[in-house]
């Protein structure tokens, strides 16, 4: 179903992640038929470029990133919703051209995939240049400052010049197809839920393992760490939505209320209970140092953490959250562990066995259930683990090809108005308030990462933080 026309003006837009992601998102709508003929998408950058040149480069972009199978016909269709204003984001220059260009009473939406520094600037030209009203929408992108007090001067300023319900902050874990399909599994099902809670649930594992290294973003990155890049949003998301109580309706403030009381009733996190690695060289590649051209970084490429949520339903419960570069695998996935029967009446040497739910995020996307059954043959009783396992793409089949990408779900979002997949302001600054003491306790105590072999789970320590519990990580495959 077509969304409403639109104008959507993306400034960066010859930037890496306009380039990579959201004109390749917005050419997949399109060839979807969730574009309207009458939709306009304007790039706004600092070179100069006419409408052919810029349309002649986000057709490179799409050859390169856009992932293939479409006819030339469909790109040449899409290219023609494209234009380009030169702009002077700090200045004068393009603004009163770049109004001309945009239609009335449509819905109008300003993306800001540019340096947060820029934020300001651009949403007092919107609104003095007259661009931009009370209806307009403004998309802006992680990293969303990095700490609580930097997220809060972005918030003031993106505060007095738009309202709350026309801010859209993009966290893109939360339009991946499988994170949503988290909030389908447990408030859509009669048999997780009622054992979703501490009574039940002896511990929660959430990872996000890269095999990546920090390529060419090394001068970003190693001001950032993984623990603002990664931690702070994406498995700050994850465990939200993993953990908090069932909104009444899926609608923005709903969910959202409902993540924020999840971030505001975590502990603190003790240091013992954190690890930070960096990945070091091996024979074949310099390591994260050489990467980011800093022989003393400090900065951490992997992080695996023990926290708590405070609260009735999870007490005494942890959560165990890890994520890296340069790890072994490619695997997302969040492991809900059950506890032990109460009372094995197969005694001692049947073994002990546990129930987990795992969701696989990416790739792959699909749940497994380990289930304890017997094993087979005359041995007498014993108990063996095997996984009920579903793959969304054998369950849906075709249907699941069609999938789309995170950005391209979110930004059809923004043109329908629907902020439930976004980050509210109070969020952000909750995820902040949590993070910044662990970062500043690295600061102070002048802790310096773990190294870790590319192509491994990370450093020992972090396979210590959970055999100190009696607990293992699942591995990373
Ligand atoms: C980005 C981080 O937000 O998410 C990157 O800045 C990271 O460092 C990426 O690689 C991971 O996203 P995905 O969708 O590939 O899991």
């Amino acid at each position: 179903i077509p969304v409403d026309p639109f104008d959507l003006v993306i400034f960066g837009a010859t930037g890496d992640l306009a380039r990579r992601k959201i004109l390749p998102g917005l050419f997949r709508r399109f060839c979807s038929g969730q574009m309207p003929d009458d939709a306009r998408i304007i790039g706004a950058a600092r070179t100069e470029m006419s409408d052919d040149e810029f349309r002649d480069m986000v057709r490179d972009a799409i050859r390169e990133f856009g992932g293939g199978a479409y006819e030339d016909d469909a790109l040449d269709g899409f290219l023609l919703h494209l234009g380009y204003e030169h702009i002077d984001a700090k200045g004068d220059d393009g603004w009163e051209a770049l109004k001309r260009r945009l239609r009335d009473g449509l819905v109008r939406a300003f993306y800001f995939s540019v340096a947060p520094s820029l934020f300001g600037s651009l949403a007092e030209r919107l609104r003095g240049f007259g661009l931009a009203d009370d209806e307009s929408r403004v998309v802006v992108e992680k990293p969303f400052g990095k700490d609580l007090e930097s997220a809060r001067a972005l918030n003031r300023t993106l505060a007095e010049h738009f309202h709350e319900t026309q801010i859209y902050r993009i966290d893109h874990y939360l339009g991946k197809e499988t994170v949503q399909n988290l909030m389908a599994v447990r408030f859509g099902n009669m048999l997780f839920e009622p054992l979703w809670n501490a009574q039940y649930i002896d511990h929660i594992q959430i990872t996000v393992a890269e095999t990546v290294s920090v390529g060419g973003r090394g001068s970003y990155y190693d001001q950032s760490g993984a623990m603002r890049d990664m931690v702070q949003n994406h498995l700050m998301q994850l465990l939200c939505l993993i953990a908090m109580e069932p909104p009444a309706r899926f609608e923005p403030d709903s969910v959202r209320d409902e993540k924020l009381k999840v971030i505001r009733a975590l502990d603190p996190v003790d240091y013992h209970h954190i690890v930070r690695g960096q990945y070091a060289s091996d024979d074949n590649q310099p390591g994260y140092r050489a990467h980011v051209d800093n022989p003393r970084s400090v900065t951490e490429s992997f992080v695996a953490l023990k926290c708590h949520i405070s609260n009735w339903r999870w007490a005494g419960t942890p959560f165990y959250l890890r994520t890296g570069k340069m790890l072994k695998g490619r695997a997302s996935e969040i492991a809900v562990v059950f506890k032990d029967a109460p009372h094995s009446i197969f005694g001692p040497d049947a073994g002990t066995h546990r129930n987990v739910l795992a969701i696989r995020l990416q790739p792959n996307e699909g749940m497994t259930l380990d289930v304890t059954i017997k094993e087979p043959g005359p041995g007498g009783m014993r108990l063996k683990d095997v996984a009920l396992d579903m793959s969304f793409a054998d369950a849906l089949g075709p249907d699941a090809e069609d999938v789309p990408d995170a950005y391209e779900r979110l930004i059809m979002d923004v043109i329908r108005g629907n902020q439930t997949l976004f980050m509210r302001g109070d969020e952000v600054e909750a995820a902040w308030n949590w993070t910044d003491p662990i970062i500043e306790g690295w600061t102070r105590r002048g802790e310096v990462p773990k190294p870790y072999e590319p192509g491994s789970s990370g450093p020992e320590d972090a396979l210590m933080l959970m055999h100190r519990d009696g607990r293992r990580w699942r591995e990373i495959k």
